[in-house]
């Protein structure tokens, strides 16, 4: 029955593919209000396709972009009910002027050594990656006439917006939404052949911080050495963030930090990682890491602290001789095991206002707030997606940290009681969130293949 699925996601992967490119073509940028049509159009889209494959799909309304629910039992199907989780939005393009072609034309390249890849805005992020399950959906359909499994599904159109609707929707929800387990698919692999299970996600927390000195912008000529200038004293705290080895120096900021289980830790040791490689492919070749820590754990289990943008005083062409009123920073903080956003958000806010002189004031933005998690290792449905995954790919799948943060993934557990399978076919070169974004065929294809594996593994 297995090799009938296959074969039908083998034969389908033309039509596959013209399906992804026409989720593509929907610029379903969620940061931007300019793009909420789109948002909504990508959703519907979602849900004829789904509907097309026998689902029950509705378009749900939020305060923000809408929400896509699909269900779909079939009289055959046993073993645990499964609640699938993507994204249809995608991150803004900007720059533009560094897209080699248009971001959501999506265009199908072949590399020089034969394989190919289809580079546009969510190819990977997560259009490519959502429809590797619905198109794994469609292959069993198609083959056996129905799924082994009970399947529901739930697509997101504000997962780069950090999820502000995702939680009341939930709870309001939960009844439908609460199934056996969770499926995601929106992480990597460990390598374009090594397929892998996120075992952990960090955590992050946002903060804007707004400093201001004199009422308005004052030449530096008349004031520049009398009056405070709000660039200097933001620079001051943002170099007072990390200490000469490179750790947070922001009081309380480790508590909770706590390392992996010795069994992955002794997985991670033995992986073969290049730090070289890794640096190298983003023309870097000196970890910036904490001191005694290697690249791998500071991506994988070590929390951080990042300044993303920082802003005030004269950007502009030419020259102008100003000492600003105001200067400004956007830092966050991605967080590991029980690390507590809350408080690091509160030590954060301490640490700042006790450098900002008395004349000046500070003013705080937050900018979502989610803890780390960790998944246990042991679980029934890792144990299926270890096994699909291997048989797919011929080698055993690595139990990966992960960098990035899917606050999904914590709701899900928190509010519904479900725990989570993290299994994805992106990769490291993928260039999400930056120009030129792709997906390999190669994710998508055997992406869908695995993903048809795992429903079958499910219900075994
Ligand atoms: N798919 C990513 C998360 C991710 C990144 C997983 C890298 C694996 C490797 C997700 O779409 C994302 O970008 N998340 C944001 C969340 C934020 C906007 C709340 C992130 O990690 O910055
Ligand atoms: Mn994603
Ligand atoms: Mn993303």
């Amino acid at each position: 029955m297995l090799d009938a699925v296959l074969a039908r996601a083998d034969a389908n992967l033309e039509a596959s593919l013209d399906r992804l490119s026409a989720l593509i073509r929907i610029p379903s940028i969620s940061t931007d209000a300019a793009y909420a049509a789109e948002c909504a159009r990508a959703a519907e889209w979602c849900r004829m396709e789904l509907s097309a494959i026998g689902f029950e799909a509705t378009v749900r309304p939020t305060a923000g972009r809408p929400m896509v629910v699909g269900h779909r039992t079939d009289p055959g199907a046993k073993g645990p009910r499964v609640l699938f989780y993507g994204h249809y939005d995608v991150q803004p393009v900007d720059p533009l002027s560094l897209w080699k072609t248009d971001p959501f034309e999506p265009t199908l390249q072949t590399r020089p050594d034969g394989s190919r890849e289809i580079v546009a805005r969510g190819s990977s992020d997560d259009k490519g990656q959502l429809l590797t399950f619905v198109e794994a959906c469609r292959a069993w359909i198609e083959a056996t006439g129905g799924l082994p499994v009970p399947v529901s599904v739930l697509f997101e159109g504000e997962e780069e917006s950090g999820s502000p609707s995702l939680g009341a929707f939930l709870d309001a929800n939960a009844d439908e939404l609460r199934k056996d387990v969770a499926l995601v698919c929106d992480t990597n692999m460990f390598d374009s052949d090594t397929p892998a299970i996120a075992i952990s996600l960090r955590g992050l927390v946002g903060e804007e911080i707004e400093i201001r000195a004199a009422d308005k912008d004052l030449h530096s000529g008349y004031f520049g050495g009398a009056a405070r200038n709000p660039i200097h004293v933001l620079a001051d705290i943002l170099a007072a963030l990390h200490d000469a080895d490179n750790r947070v120096t922001v009081p309380g900021f480790y508590a909770g930090a706590d390392e992996p289980p010795p069994e992955v830790a002794a997985q991670w040791a033995s992986l073969p990682f290049s730090a070289e490689k890794f640096l190298g492919g983003v023309g870097l070749k000196i970890p910036a890491t904490e001191r005694g820590r290697s690249v791998l754990e500071a991506i994988w289990s070590r929390p951080t602290c990042e300044v993303n943008g920082i802003f005030g005083g004269y950007t502009g062409a030419g020259f102008k001789t100003v000492l600003p009123a105001v200067a400004s920073a956007k830092v966050s903080f991605r967080l590991v095991a029980t690390q507590d956003p809350a408080a690091i958000r509160e030590a954060f806010r301490a640490f700042v206002r006790a450098r900002v002189p008395e004349d000046c004031s500070v003013t705080f933005h937050p900018h979502g707030g989610s803890p780390a998690l960790t998944i246990p290792i042991e679980s029934p449905a890792l144990t299926s997606g270890r096994r699909a995954l291997e048989a797919e790919w011929g080698r055993p799948a690595v139990m990966m940290g992960m960098g990035g943060s899917i606050p999904i993934v914590g709701d899900f557990k928190r509010r519904l009681g479900m725990d989570t399978l993290l299994v994805g076919f992106a990769l490291e070169d993928d260039r999400v969130h930056s120009p030129n974004e792709k997906y390999d065929l190669k994710s998508f294809h055997k992406g869908i293949r695995s993903w048809a594996r795992i429903l079958g593994e499910l219900a075994a």
